[in-house]
């Protein structure tokens, strides 16, 4: 079958710029059924000598060190925004403007409002679009959807995540700059809230419905670090730990937890789910793996299930090995890009879209804001998909 061609710009070399670059090597070996290949157009980052190294070492056909010349190209179908979020809702306006598909890493933005331009930009252009909230598709995850879809759990009553790190308890770890601007409040917009419990709250929502309204407390634990683009000790801006409940529409309650101070603890994220007949459990540790617990069950067998997601009847496992292989975070960007490419053929939005991720974006500002006024928070949360 001869493939229609989905011409990629990615822009930044980081981490996500390796995740996704992997993506998209491997979708078409792993889904071959996709009338949509990508092809790796061109890759941008600031310092030239890195760029052209990325290039040649991920198979880009050519580079950029200035991202708007990358939008400007005609030979570039969509752009991948691999940055920090500083720098998102410029690239994603200009990108849109330019008529071009944008795939966003997480969060949207810093703020409401600049995610709000964001999304009223896409819908003025009318391009496809998507946001990177790739747990989402780890077959288990998807797993945990599929089952509370199905209503095995029954009336849902609590619903509690939890994202711990333990990288920043240092205090001579810088703010700002590369490999630390998640410090900075002014590149990151905030701290653990838009950078891990963002992750937690799109899960949430996914799975569980609308969060209605939010009660948070937030601490900074190192006051002031050196900053290291200005050389200066200065105040810290964002949120080094935070906890917050909620209610969710369906009348269950939330309790969310993110930390960089759990020593011990490198990404552990997990969640759980109680309803009335079952629940569910999940943790990023263990990632193919989901614990089911049915109170239906026969009381002589009756515990907590640990189902190894790994059969071909299981979400997107027909892809890979056999059963009983299990496979890595790596194949959540692959899924997300196989599910992007399938999107042009059937029409249908790849979500979560930047509209999706909005309603996210609400409920971290309503954290954020919760916290500082020391208030409940109505998030303002319209719809989810
Ligand atoms: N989906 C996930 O699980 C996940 C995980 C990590 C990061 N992220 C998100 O991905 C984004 C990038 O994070 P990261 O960990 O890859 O960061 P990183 O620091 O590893 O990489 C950022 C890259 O952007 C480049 N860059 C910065 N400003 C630029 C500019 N103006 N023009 C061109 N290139 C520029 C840097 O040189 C670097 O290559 C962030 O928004 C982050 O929140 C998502």
């Amino acid at each position: 079958m001869s493939k229609k061609e989905l011409r990629i710009g990615l822009i930044g070399t980081g981490f996500m710029g390796r995740t996704h670059s992997n993506g998209y090597n491997r979708v078409s070996n792993f889904f071959p059924e996709l009338v949509y290949k990508p092809v790796l157009k061109a890759v941008c980052s600031r310092n030239e000598e890195k760029v052209k190294a990325f290039a040649e070492q991920w198979g880009y056909e050519s580079y950029e060190t200035d991202w708007k010349k990358l939008i400007a190209r005609n030979d570039i179908d969509a752009v991948d925004i691999c940055t920090p979020n500083d720098t998102h809702a410029e690239i994603a306006i200009a990108a849109a403007v330019a008529g071009k598909m944008i795939l966003c890493e997480k969060p949207l933005a810093r703020t409401l409002a600049e995610a709000q331009k964001m999304v009223d930009a896409v819908t003025k252009a009318k391009v496809n679009n998507t946001v990177w909230y790739n747990y989402r598709r780890l077959p288990a995850v998807t797993l945990a959807k599929n089952i509370v879809a199905s209503g095995k759990l029954g009336k849902i009553f609590h619903y509690r995540a939890n994202f711990l790190q333990d990288w920043t308890i240092n205090a001579d770890v810088p703010q700002g700059g590369a490999g630390t601007w998640r410090l900075d409040v002014d590149a990151a917009g905030s701290g653990v809230t838009g950078d891990l419990l963002a992750h937690c709250i799109d899960t949430a929502m996914w799975l569980n419905g609308a969060i209605k309204d939010v009660s948070a407390v937030t601490e900074t634990f190192v006051k002031q670090r050196m900053h290291q683009l200005t050389g200066k000790v200065q105040q810290v801006g964002i949120d080094d730990a935070c906890i917050f409940h909620c209610h969710f529409d369906n009348g269950s309650l939330g309790l969310f937890e993110s930390t960089r101070y759990a020593r011990g603890h490198k990404a552990l994220y997990t969640f759980e789910i109680n309803g009335e007949h079952a629940s569910i459990r999940w943790d990023l540790h263990d990632l193919n793996r989901l614990e089911y617990f049915d109170h239906r069950d026969e009381s002589i067998v009756r515990g907590w299930r640990s189902i190894h997601v790994t059969d071909g009847d299981q979400p997107y496992m027909d892809k890979w090995w056999v059963p009983g292989l299990g496979i890595g975070y790596e194949h959540s960007f692959v899924h997300q890009v196989a599910d992007f490419l399938k999107s042009l053929e059937t029409g249908k939005p790849c979500g979560p879209t930047f509209k999706d991720a909005l309603e996210t974006q609400k409920v971290c500002e309503a954290v954020i804001d919760s916290a500082n006024s020391k208030a409940w928070k109505e998030t303002g949360v319209e719809w989810v998909m």
